[in-house]
């Protein structure tokens, strides 16, 4: 694998991999799957400030170059991409806004996230101009606006979206979850617990109800639960097709975001 701070023209075609590093098995699956797609998969590791709204949460945002780099090939990336700030953000540079729904669910929590990580993703889509763009679904929201925006800017880019990773315990694979104590780690386990049970449900009434059994959990702190329409991503109804459970909460000072696809879809006479 080459390791590069500059990324040279490559003159064929590759599949990206956009990470803030800090690897584990969620992005090597990612990584696996951008391999199925082309030979050449690029994977950039930038730990983008635009995105991080609390400086002490992007201060505290783990940073393990040397495991990254021993994950990445393992998992079949042939270039990993270390660019610095300037290579990114030159002086010219286009800011992106993330629109009405960047400032909902996440962004009511994250104000200006979601611009920053328009912002960056825009900015790596220009540098590395793949053709495939492989992105887990643990952020939904955030798969969800780069479609949009890809589909708007770079209309040549695939998103191909991936499947979330869960630990035996069902906890989403999270480059915070190294920041979880083992009683935090455990009081967890509910929130893909709920998640499951809000899937099994017929309607989008009940399915918010299992969600909502979340407050059974003392150490978890909801920032927002909601049922959503995979398609818009306004709150569903019971007429929704596409139905996805959400959630967002705080155990012990760690940020965890998780969602699962509800099982039924409506069934129309
Ligand atoms: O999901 C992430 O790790 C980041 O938001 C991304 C897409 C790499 C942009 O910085």
């Amino acid at each position: 694998m080459k390791e590069m701070k500059v990324l040279t023209d490559l003159n064929r075609p590759c599949a990206f991999v956009p990470t803030m590093g800090a690897l584990h098995a969620g992005h090597q699956s990612l990584i696996a799957k951008a391999r199925e797609l082309c030979d050449e998969v690029v994977v950039s590791v930038f730990v983008n400030p635009l995105q991080f709204e609390d400086k002490d949460d992007l201060a505290k945002y783990p940073r393990t170059p040397e495991r990254d780099a021993e994950l990445a090939a393992e998992a079949g990336a042939t270039i990993l991409w270390t660019p610095d700030y300037e290579a990114i953000y030159p002086n010219e540079i286009t800011k992106l806004s993330a629109g009405a729904l960047g400032a909902k669910f996440e962004g009511v929590h994250r104000p200006g996230h979601f611009d920053g990580v328009l912002t960056v993703v825009n900015r790596l889509f220009e540098l590395v101009q793949p053709r495939y763009a492989i992105f887990g679904e643990k952020d939904f929201q955030q798969l969800f606006l780069i479609t949009q925006m890809a589909r708007n800017l770079h209309p040549d880019i695939e998103i191909v979206p991936a499947p979330t990773i869960r630990e035996i315990t069902g906890l989403a694979m999270s480059s915070r979850n190294v920041r979880l104590s083992e009683n935090a780690r455990t009081a967890a386990e509910i929130i893909s617990q709920v998640l499951r049970e809000s899937a099994q449900k017929p309607d989008t009434a009940t399915a918010l109800l299992a969600l909502k059994e979340i407050s059974r959990e003392p150490l978890f702190t909801l920032d927002y639960l909601e049922i959503i329409d995979e398609e818009t991503f306004e709150v569903a109804s019971e007429e929704t097709e596409k139905r996805r459970a959400i959630i967002a909460g705080w155990i012990d000072g760690v940020r965890l975001i998780d969602n699962m696809a509800m099982k039924s879809a409506l069934v129309r006479a």
